[in-house]
């Protein structure tokens, strides 16, 4: 007897969707060796099917209308890598309607308009798996949901732009500047359509989002999200981040304090010796700290067609299994079902130590100035750095400060900044380390 298998429908056949087919084709024999059924490609929409691709597949399952994917009773998964918001999303709540299961990479859709996609879901008793839009190939959606289930998250610190990480890798270990490193991101295919949305943070936002929502069971919270990229960040930042003994990476942070949790994604200074420090180039890399579990860190690609398209197709299994099992809704698409209760601490009430570098007319008094200031509104310093002597001219001066208050840091820079002594913006990074 012929075994029936699940059979898929593809909406947008870019890098991602290349990818998925190229893996489900591949290892057709493999899956349904694994499965006891095949999974089937029944028909991929994409708005140009003419174009040349990494992939083969039989002319008739291609077609222009992701209705007819939409439409096909014998559909029962569709893979929106459509991207984008619209019609994304109305992609997505159709296909829901029509009682399919849904597989998306789309961080932004699910960002936000994550809750209602998910209610839709529940109401109609059909999935909708995302690995894929966060960390591509690291199984951290999995391993949040599922594998750490037994625990109280405590935080997340990721790494979990790509394109961002390669930029400070490059200018951390070549000296390339910032619109070059870019250039080479792009020319990779590791950036967004549009790389703002990687070097000012929003890509960062997007997934972190998800991830707080899965980790510690408050809505989706874009908006909440304090988001600074790495565009201010310079060569010089970076050379005395490693005098320091530090390296800048964007990261994504989720930490519970109290009855409150932060959401924030900003350059951050780290100990050059922490794991995470060493997380360079394209890679991603997400450190969850659990109550029961302790601290765990999970590395890998974050982009790129194979293993973005090894995260779809984890989800499209995933379903198949559930679909031979009868069983629906096993795993909340988001947040806990009842919330938790926790609320988004703002960020003037976050509290950090800080790097800061003014650039200052190299003359007495200048220091004791600034430190006055900082003194005034509870900022201690730790440590001093003022390197070249120009008498008269502007210099860097460099400080690391003790725990402040976010909002405290941010009024004494104001103050500094007005000062006819310093010349331009103070720079401020945050630094994460154990020690305050
Ligand atoms: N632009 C993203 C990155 C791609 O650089 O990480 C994967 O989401």
């Amino acid at each position: 007897m012929k075994k029936q298998g699940v059979s898929i429908g593809i909406i947008g056949l870019g890098t991602i969707g290349t990818g998925v087919a190229r893996i489900l084709l591949k290892k057709r024999g493999e899956l349904e060796a694994r499965l006891g059924f095949p999974i089937v490609i029944k028909r991929v929409a994409d708005r140009d099917i003419r174009r040349k691709r990494a992939v083969r597949l039989p002319l008739n399952v291609f077609t222009t209308s992701a209705d007819k994917v939409l439409d096909d009773p014998d559909i029962d998964i569709v893979v929106e890598l459509a991207g984008g918001i619209h019609p994304a999303k109305e992609i997505v709540l159709r296909a829901i309607k029509n009682r399919k299961h849904v597989v998306t990479a789309n961080k932004l859709l699910l960002a936000t308009a994550g809750t209602e996609i998910f209610r839709a879901a529940l109401k109609n008793r059909v999935e909708v798996w995302f690995e894929a839009a966060v960390a591509g190939g690291i199984p951290i959606i999995k391993i949040i949901r599922e594998a750490l289930a037994g625990n109280t998250v405590q935080a997340i610190y990721g790494i979990i732009n790509g394109t961002s990480n390669y930029i400070l890798t490059k200018m951390t270990d070549e000296g390339v500047d910032f619109a070059e490193a870019l250039k080479q991101a792009q020319a990779l295919g590791y950036a967004e359509a549009d790389p703002a949305l990687d070097v000012q943070g929003g890509d960062s936002a997007h997934k972190l989002a998800i991830l707080a929502s899965l980790a510690f069971g408050v809505p989706f919270s874009l908006k909440k999200i304090y988001t600074e990229g790495i565009t201010r960040i310079t060569p010089m930042d970076i050379a005395f981040a490693s005098e320091f003994g530090y390296r800048i990476k964007l990261l994504a942070i989720a930490k519970r304090t109290n009855r409150e949790i932060e959401l924030r994604v900003h350059p951050t200074m780290l100990p050059g010796e922490y794991l995470i420090s060493g997380v360079n180039g394209v890679f991603n890399a997400v450190y969850v700290e659990g109550d029961a579990v302790g601290p765990t860190l999970y590395y890998g690609k974050g982009a790129g067609d194979m293993p973005t398209g090894s995260a779809v197709v984890s989800d499209i299994v995933d379903i198949a299994r559930n679909i031979r099992a009868g069983a629906v809704n096993r795993i909340q698409g988001l947040g806990a079902p009842q919330g938790s209760g926790l609320k988004i601490k703002k960020m003037d009430n976050v509290r950090s130590c800080y790097y800061l570098r003014f650039s200052v007319m190299d003359k007495p008094g200048v220091l004791s100035r600034i430190s006055g200031i900082l003194g005034s509104h509870d900022i201690s310093i730790k440590s001093v750095i003022q390197k070249t002597r120009k008498k008269e001219k502007a210099v860097p001066l460099v400080m690391m400060t003790h725990e402040a208050r976010e909002k405290d840091m941010v009024d004494a820079l104001k103050e500094i900044n007005r000062l006819s002594v310093v010349s331009g913006r103070a720079m401020y990074i945050r630094v994460e380390s154990a020690q305050t």
